[in-house]
């Protein structure tokens, strides 16, 4: 469907153009230089001494757990409301998700006390999701699991240069995972990068990365080895050079059109307070966000499905994040979980819309959307 104004949309030009033509006019497309550059220019962007570019976020949250030794037999505390990946990511290293709710319909990030009471002596990490690039209370986190061996490991897939008390989002856990996907704040189609403050976690992602290997083509490519071993069971979880090239080029305009995004963000909760029915989650949240999403909440089901097909019909596209994760077949087959314990998270997945939210989205089409919606709950 050709949307009048889509829910993302990205900011490619020349500069991405030209960075995909040379890696093209180099010849060298697989993990090189250019995604060795990419590494060092992120991990300088968050401040943090480690990134190991993936193949994707899901990938990078894979790894995340993987290299901090979680497996069979233990639990990793997970929100049910975000992307299946966060969690898909426990299930691969044969952990247990344990869902806990979100802090209230205000802030959909993973509610602290609710982590403080589903730890157990298996507790093994916390997924922490900065859901929309708004920050968790990683304060409140690291005093709910004190004193524990629980790893925290940040899915900032919506947050690159988000921050809190002046830290990047991303470098409060032993790892933060970020995604690359196309309708996020920077893209490189596919891809993703994990960062880290420890050397070791360092060491093994970037291992399991390239099966295990303990040298890279690139490594052999340059006469810097001519064989190498194999020490672990790894994946093949590489970007191209064509991923890291684009990274760098989006990296560059990533400080803009953040910029950018708080600004449409703010000019849409100065519209839509004044319309009836619709509540804004987030407003006046510990920041700066990466404004990844504009979320709102209407009164119940049958509104959110009338309101969002009336947009439709005017070729404004939105949609739901997230429909939570326990609720799916497959995640219903496998766990048994009380939903009185995540009444936020179903109160908000029931009733939550996405809206348009992109750097090059203009006043005017806020305005449009804004009158859209007031004129679709006038006409119910
Ligand atoms: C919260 C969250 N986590 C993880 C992912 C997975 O990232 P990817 O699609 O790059 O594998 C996404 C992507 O949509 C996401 O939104």
């Amino acid at each position: 469907m050709p949307w009048t104004i889509p829910l993302s949309d990205l900011d490619f030009g020349p500069e991405e153009q030209q960075a995909v033509q040379g890696v093209l006019a180099s010849k060298w497309l697989s993990m090189g230089e250019v995604t060795e550059t990419f590494e060092r220019h992120f991990a300088a962007f968050l401040g943090v001494p480690y990134a190991v570019a993936v193949s994707s976020g899901t990938a990078a949250l894979h790894l995340a757990l993987a290299a901090l030794g979680i497996g069979r037999g233990d639990e990793v505390i997970v929100p049910s409301l975000t992307f299946v990946a966060s969690v898909n990511a426990v299930l691969y290293v044969g952990a247990s998700p344990v869902f806990v709710d979100i802090t209230s319909r205000n802030d959909f990030s993973i509610a602290p006390q609710a982590i403080e009471q589903a730890i157990t002596p298996a507790t093994r990490a916390v997924m922490v999701v900065h859901y929309g690039g708004y920050p968790a209370d990683m304060a409140a986190i690291t005093a709910a699991i004190a004193g524990r061996d629980i790893a925290v490991v940040e899915d900032a897939a919506h947050a690159p240069g988000a921050q809190l008390d002046g830290r990047s989002l991303g470098s409060f856990g032993e790892a933060g995972c970020f995604s690359f996907f196309a309708n996020k704040n920077m893209t490189t189609g596919e891809g993703g990068m994990l960062v880290t403050c420890r050397p070791d976690v360092y060491e093994r992602v970037r291992r399991l990365r390239s099966h295990g290997m303990t040298t890279a083509t690139w490594d052999r490519h340059r006469g810097h080895a001519s064989s190498y071993d194999v020490v672990d069971l790894g994946f093949n979880y590489r970007p191209s050079e064509i991923n890291a090239a684009l990274g760098l080029a989006q990296l560059r305009k990533l400080p803009g059109n953040t910029q950018r995004r708080r600004q449409l963000t703010e000019e849409y909760h100065q519209r839509l307070q004044y319309i009836p029915g619709v509540a804004l989650p987030f407003q006046a949240h510990p920041g700066p966000s990466a404004c990844h999403l504009l979320p709102v909440l209407l009164e119940n089901t049958a509104v959110r499905t009338h309101v969002m097909q009336h947009l439709a019909s005017r070729g404004i596209q939105t949609s739901i994040h997230y429909p939570p994760i326990h609720q799916f077949s497959f995640y219903q087959k496998q766990y048994q979980i009380s939903s009185a314990s995540l009444s936020n998270t179903e109160a908000v997945g029931s009733c939550q819309m996405t809206l348009p939210l992109y750097a090059d989205m203009t006043g005017d089409q806020i305005d449009y959307v804004c009158t859209c919606i007031a004129d679709a709950l006038q006409k119910p």
